[in-house]
């Protein structure tokens, strides 16, 4: 299916999401360490890169969404003891689209051998390991969202694996770091623009949506995760408003709602655009397609 959605792609191949993606993972700007415990085991990790686009300009409000497993092959919030976003980070890029994250070396690991999945597995004789690998989902507005898988030479299920996904475009090629500490990587993204196909006819004017955000955050909500959600939230709308896909951004007077205009290629590219607010969650939003009045003078 993934092959079908990708066909006359130019870019970075894409694979497949798998079933361990949390959305809203912690922001590390351009250059920071995804969350990890103290003393994280696994070989650390310093992966260089940069997201262009099929042309080669630098998208320099990309975002780069890692997650993966730990050095046993368990993933944070679905494997028991491990802290809620370990191992998960969302990497902004900078003004030439270059990032950097530290990390660990991922472990392979098996898929749940339980219910019809595991009678599959056992019907048809086949193992339920997968190489080790990172998940990445890679944005930036006007493009094509990204999903895929990295790998790492030599893994003894590169050739094997359960879930087919491995491809030698997404294979990594891990040195030894210069200074001993683990290992270094660069990888880059090119990503596909949204083509026009999927554009809704304009007439050759702007997009504009009225938007309408009411915010309701929980009351019990942790305070720390309050004040980081919402700085999040403040960085992420500030580089859409430099972007200029955001033009107008106005507080309701006594309420925590805003009022805004949001200037955009497609249906699908707002969609992307607002779904990926840190506050998404917690928002209710109203959308109002705008068209040029006939008495506007
Ligand atoms: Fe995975």
């Amino acid at each position: 299916m993934e092959e079908v959605a990708s066909k006359g792609f130019a870019g970075t191949k894409g694979s497949i999401e798998g079933p361990y993606y949390v959305p809203g993972a912690p922001h590390r700007g351009s250059h920071g360490a995804v969350p990890m415990r103290q003393n994280e085991a696994g070989t650390p990790l310093r992966w260089r890169g940069r997201v262009t686009s099929t042309d080669g300009h630098a998208l320099e409000h990309a975002t780069v969404e890692l997650w993966q497993a730990d050095a046993d092959g368990l993933y944070s919030q679905f494997a028991p003891g491990i802290p809620d976003w370990n191992l998960r980070g969302t990497c902004s890029v900078d003004s030439e689209g270059r990032f950097e994250i530290r990390t660990i070396r991922p472990a392979p690991y098996q898929i749940p051998t339980d219910g019809a999945c595991g009678k599959l597995i056992a019907a048809a004789g086949w193992h339920a390991w997968r190489p080790a690998h990172l998940h990445v989902k890679v944005s930036a507005p006007g493009h094509e969202l990204l999903t895929a898988q990295l790998y790492f030479p030599g893994d003894e299920h590169n050739d094997d694996d359960i879930a087919s996904a491995v491809k030698p475009e997404l294979m990594l090629n891990p040195r030894p770091a210069p200074d001993g500490d683990g290992e270094t990587v660069v990888y880059d993204f090119v990503l596909d623009p949204v083509p026009a196909c999927t554009r809704l006819p304009s007439g050759g004017s702007p997009m504009l949506f009225h938007v309408r955000m009411d915010v309701h955050l929980p009351h019990d909500m942790d305070p720390d995760v309050r004040a980081e959600t919402v700085a999040r939230e403040k960085d992420y709308s500030q580089r859409l408003q430099r972007s200029g896909k955001w033009p107008h951004l106005w507080r309701i007077a006594g309420e925590y709602s805003n009022i805004s205009v949001f200037d955009v290629e497609s249906t699908d590219e707002l969609h992307e655009l607002l779904s990926s607010l840190p506050l998404f969650p917690y928002m209710t939003i109203k959308v109002t397609p705008l068209a040029t009045h006939p008495s506007k003078v």
